[in-house]
């Protein structure tokens, strides 16, 4: 059985499946899932990035107030991570990805149930959204398995949901 939800020193050892924050020592993963051709490609800004683009991009991020930034570890191995920029108090936009060797398994929908609890333990109730390209599938099936709001603007599939710590 899996077993799955945010690290703590608790209950870590007996979760396979968790979020992790990350660290300055995820520089590089972080770096390399940035640019996997389908991250690019299914990405607003298609270009790829430098790694002196990515080291300022990063070093804001992690010290950035407004970001989480998670990674997804299973079974000991990182192999994902998802991001919530957040704009206004309780609303924020989702980025996330996993690693191509674990995609069609099902962890993308997994990464953001789990990012949707870590909001919970911080926040009472929390507005995420998310913007995809149409020729992403997987991720227009991922939003709307869990419940997300669709609507499509310009060819652009954006997605919202209002989460709640009571449902
Ligand atoms: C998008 C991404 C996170 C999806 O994660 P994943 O865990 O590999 O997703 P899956 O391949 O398991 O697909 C999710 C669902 O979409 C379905 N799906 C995937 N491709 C499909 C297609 N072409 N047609 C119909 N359904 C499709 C899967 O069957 C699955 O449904 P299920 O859970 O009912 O079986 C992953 O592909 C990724 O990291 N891509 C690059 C980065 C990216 O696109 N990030 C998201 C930006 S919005």
């Amino acid at each position: 059985m899996i077993s799955w939800g945010i690290k703590t020193s608790k209950n870590m050892k007996k979760q396979s499946i968790y979020l992790r924050k990350v660290t300055q020592s995820d520089i590089k993963l972080i770096f390399e899932w940035a640019n996997d051709k389908d991250a690019r490609n299914n990405s607003f800004k298609t270009k790829e990035i430098t790694w002196a683009e990515h080291e300022t991009w990063f070093e804001n991020t992690l010290k950035d107030l407004k970001t989480r930034h998670y990674i997804l570890c299973y079974n000991g191995n990182d192999i994902g991570q998802i991001r919530i920029k957040i704009e206004e108090e309780n609303q924020g936009k989702i980025s996330y990805s996993i690693d191509k060797a674990y995609r069609g398994l099902g962890f993308g929908k997994i990464i953001l149930q789990l990012c949707e609890n870590a909001l919970l333990e911080e926040f009472k109730d929390f507005y995420l959204y998310a913007d995809v390209k149409k020729s992403n599938i997987a991720s227009q099936v991922i939003f709307k398995t869990l419940g997300y709001n669709e609507s499509i603007e310009n060819d652009i599939f954006k997605y919202n949901k209002k989460i709640n710590i009571n449902k």
